[in-house]
């Protein structure tokens, strides 16, 4: 019987998942600890509006259960003494350095949490993984664990995270499965197993909760994300070629998605697929491949990221080529930053590689998004090491408002399907615009008709 959770990592996937099994599970203790500061701080914030992750819903959760068994702390040690189960949900982002440079995950924040649950567990604890992490990093977990340890036990557990941004309180409330891994072998992996079943299990169905070896929880995220992704690169590859043989991507997709052994989900043709998952994952599962002398199933993987990159590069020079071959001082507008709507992430984000071409041909990009704040679009741009960071504020310039952000422009580009987009005044944009006036949909978003009538030189991907 678990009585107290600790979490360590405060972000996008600890946050919102340690807030519903608060909300859901009274008699739990959750303590949600984090080394940032800042953002420990925004998530007690008093206005809930004001938590630093931005989800549908997600304010009501905390609100309901914050301060009654939903706790959010700097505190590492104690929250990691006091608890019975320890979430690792820290970031694990892919390597920028040394072997794996670019393709392997980099695990030093995982160590690092492991050596500091080594060091300061005075008590046995079941440690669950929910980071997504590359096959077998659960032995390594254990290696330091019981290697460097007080002599207390330790379980390990695999518990990945499904959910999607922007819909994560709901993919949290009513999850397809829950996956959790671990040792049935053993009396006591058994009971970790059990433990954090009986967790989920005070609002999951039973049969949606799924139990499997550890390595086939550790391989079933990153081959869930592969998959996802390779469907989006699938649609986005028939993009090009419907665009040159009057096919329309979305008829194209809607043909095949009813086709129930196709599936209409996952086929919406876009800019590229970002986020913080698609890209690493696939990255370290073609890592992963070649570390095994899988040559064929390395390359036939990384080609959904080659497709992908391809994507958001034909956008921008396609941007590029229907403005007469050159940007250089022009202003485009960008609608839209995080990588799909109602989040506030930016990860991967195809706006900031759209950017980034269109910044080396000189042009003046203006940005509007509605929850991405000013310095994490500079930030983008700037860790991309493309110019100097005094030149992207040179040439970047990020706006609160969108009819700002659209004065002026020679073209808009449309990089998040934000909702509100779709309810502009657009005559009143088009009215403040250089003539001809373009808008590249990036999303296939806006009304094709409305637009055209107004006067806008509209194109979008897939037709
Ligand atoms: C993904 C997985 O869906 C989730 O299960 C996992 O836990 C984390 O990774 P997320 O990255 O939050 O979730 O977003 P997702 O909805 O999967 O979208 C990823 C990217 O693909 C976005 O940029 C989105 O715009 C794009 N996409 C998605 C498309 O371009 N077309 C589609 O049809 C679907
Ligand atoms: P994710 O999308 O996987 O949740 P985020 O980057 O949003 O990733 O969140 C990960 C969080 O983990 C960050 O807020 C970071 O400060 C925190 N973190 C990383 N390492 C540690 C650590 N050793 N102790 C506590 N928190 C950590």
């Amino acid at each position: 019987m678990v009585n107290k959770i600790c979490c360590i990592g405060a972000g996008y996937v600890g946050g919102p998942t340690m807030a519903v099994i608060a909300q859901k599970c009274p008699d739990i203790k959750v303590t949600v600890v984090d080394i940032n500061e800042q953002r420990i701080a925004a998530w007690n914030d008093e206005d809930v509006t004001k938590i630093p992750v931005y989800e549908p819903g997600l304010d009501a959760v905390v609100a309901e259960a914050r301060g009654r068994n939903l706790f959010f702390s700097t505190e590492v040690d104690k929250a990691i003494d006091e608890a019975d189960m320890i979430f690792i949900s820290v970031n694990t982002p892919t390597k920028t350095y040394g072997v794996g440079k670019g393709m392997a995950a980099d695990l030093k924040y995982i160590e690092l949490c492991a050596r500091q649950i080594a060091r300061v567990a005075t008590s046995d604890k079941i440690v669950v993984e929910k980071s997504t992490l590359p096959v077998r990093t659960a032995s390594a977990l254990k290696d330091i664990l019981d290697n460097t340890g007080n002599g207390v036990k330790f379980d390990i557990l695999s518990n990945p995270e499904f959910l999607a941004e922007g819909t994560a309180v709901e993919d949290l409330h009513s999850p397809d499965r829950v996956l959790i891994g671990g040792d049935e072998s053993t009396e006591e992996g058994a009971a970790a197993l059990k433990a954090l079943v009986d967790v989920y299990a005070h609002w999951v169905p039973r049969e949606c909760i799924l139990t499997t070896n550890v390595w086939s929880s550790e391989l079933s995220k990153l081959t869930a994300n592969a998959v996802l992704a390779q469907r989006v690169s699938s649609i986005n590859s028939l993009s090009e070629l419907c665009e040159v043989t009057e096919a329309d991507v979305n008829e194209v997709a809607r043909a095949i998605g009813m086709d129930s052994r196709i599936g209409s989900k996952f086929l919406k043709a876009s800019v590229g697929f970002g986020g913080s998952c698609f890209q690493k994952d696939i990255l370290n599962l073609v890592y992963i491949a070649k570390s095994y002398g899988l040559n064929e199933v390395a390359d036939y993987w990384e080609q959904v990221i080659i497709m992908n990159d391809h994507q958001k590069g034909r956008f921008a020079r396609n941007i590029i080529s229907t403005l007469y071959n050159t940007v250089s001082g022009k202003k485009i507008a960008f609608l839209g930053w995080a990588f799909k709507k109602d989040t506030n992430d930016t990860r991967e984000s195809a706006a900031i590689y759209v950017a980034d071409i269109l910044l080396s041909e000189q042009a003046k990009v203006s940005v509007y998004d509605p929850k991405v704040e000013e310095y994490q679009v500079y930030s983008d741009v700037d860790y991309l090491g493309t110019r100097s960071s005094e030149e992207n504020t040179e040439n970047l310039t990020v706006f609160n408002d969108p009819y700002e952000a659209c004065k002026g422009a020679h073209a808009i580009a449309v990089l998040t399907e934000w909702d509100e987009f779709k309810s502009y005044d657009w005559q009143k944009i088009y009215d403040g615009m250089l003539k001809p006036a373009f808008v590249f949909d990036g999303r296939r978003l806006l009304d094709e008709k409305q637009l055209k009538s107004i006067g806008f030189q509209y194109q979008t991907i897939g037709r």
